[in-house]
């Protein structure tokens, strides 16, 4: 099989499958999470958030996770971060990857990290000069790229300034993302194409969350259009607590067999992915859903 028949699948499921979660899991819980992924053989895990324990109070123990989690050859563990302070401490709990997340829909920002998105750009300014200097990449997330779940459907023009202003910072990988799950296999076309003129195929990633059942479809698409990088969450967990309707991630194990069936390499271990979707949703399973979005911010 050829070189670019490769697919890179990143697995968000300890930090964007957990978050969500109202009950507290446990800091072992999570590095167990963590190291049965690695045993699967994925070399991506965005292991934690360093947010706010306010907003996020499921990412509280977000240090001791980076801090403890087994460091093995070929395996890069990320960090989601809104700002400076997250990405200082990030780093200084052995982050080998940072994440800086906007959006393309202005309500939308304003209800997840409390700023609009130009005030969120400028944020990120100290950030990537931070792992500039430690050599650590940062990826940028552009949440609602299609759709918003306070302003409905997104020009896809949004979405490519959005991602465009990342790039300008230094970005070195954009992820786009359906957040609340509803993008549509010709939403997803039409804004992967608005994005293509300006961005290379190269440094794009999809995140598809599931919720209307077309994540798949979806990937089938963005793979039309070369891309290479997937997210996923084992056991499909996952969900934005300021996203209403939000629900899971496209789970590891239905897009890593999905690939499978279409010929592309992708590294993971399917017994071993089996093993650590079950502990996920043996974590979960105890946990009622979250639900409700805390109202924290202006
Ligand atoms: P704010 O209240 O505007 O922040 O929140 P602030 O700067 O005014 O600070 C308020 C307090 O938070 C202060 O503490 C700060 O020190 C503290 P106090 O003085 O009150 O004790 N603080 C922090 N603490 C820990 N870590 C930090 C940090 N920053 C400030 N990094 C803020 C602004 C961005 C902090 C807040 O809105 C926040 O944490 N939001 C995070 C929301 C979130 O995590 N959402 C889920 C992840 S995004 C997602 O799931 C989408 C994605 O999966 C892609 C997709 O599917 O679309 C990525
Ligand atoms: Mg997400």
């Amino acid at each position: 099989m050829s070189e670019d028949r490769k697919v890179t699948i990143v697995e968000v499921g300890p930090r964007d499958g957990l978050q969500n979660e109202t009950r507290v899991i446990s800091t072992e819980d999570k590095l167990g999470l963590i190291a049965l992924l690695a045993d699967a053989g994925f070399s991506r895990i965005e292991s934690a958030a360093f947010v706010s324990p306010r907003w996020v109070p499921q990412m509280a123990d977000h240090h001791v996770v980076m801090r403890r989690a087994e460091r093995r050859p070929g395996l890069v563990l990320s960090a989601l971060v809104p700002n400076e302070k997250g990405a200082a401490a990030a780093i200084e709990a052995g982050a080998q990857e940072l994440a800086v997340f906007t959006s393309a829909s202005e309500t939308f920002t304003l209800k997840n990290i409390n700023c609009t998105i130009k005030e969120s750009i400028e944020r990120f300014k100290p950030v990537l000069a931070l792992a500039a200097r430690h050599g650590i990449p940062v990826r940028g997330y552009v949440s609602c790229a299609m759709d918003c779940p306070f302003e409905g459907p997104i020009n896809p023009w949004s979405a490519r300034s959005v991602a465009d202003r990342l790039v300008a910072l230094g970005c070195t990988e954009i992820a786009v993302a359906d957040t609340i799950g509803c993008a549509t296999p010709d939403g997803v076309g039409k804004m992967l194409a608005e994005i293509l003129k300006s961005i290379p195929v190269s440094i794009l990633a999809c995140h598809f969350h599931d919720t209307s059942g077309l994540a798949l479809a979806n990937v089938d698409v963005a793979l039309g259009y070369g891309i290479g990088i997937f997210d996923s969450a084992a056991g499909g967990l996952g969900g934005c607590p300021y996203a209403p309707g939000a629900s899971g991630n496209l789970a590891s194990g239905v897009l890593a067999r999905h690939l499978t069936m279409l010929g592309y390499q992708h590294g993971i271990d399917m017994a071993r992915l089996d093993e650590a979707e079950t502990f996920a949703l043996q974590v979960k399973s105890v946990s009622p859903k979250a639900s409700k979005p805390r109202a924290l911010g202006r």
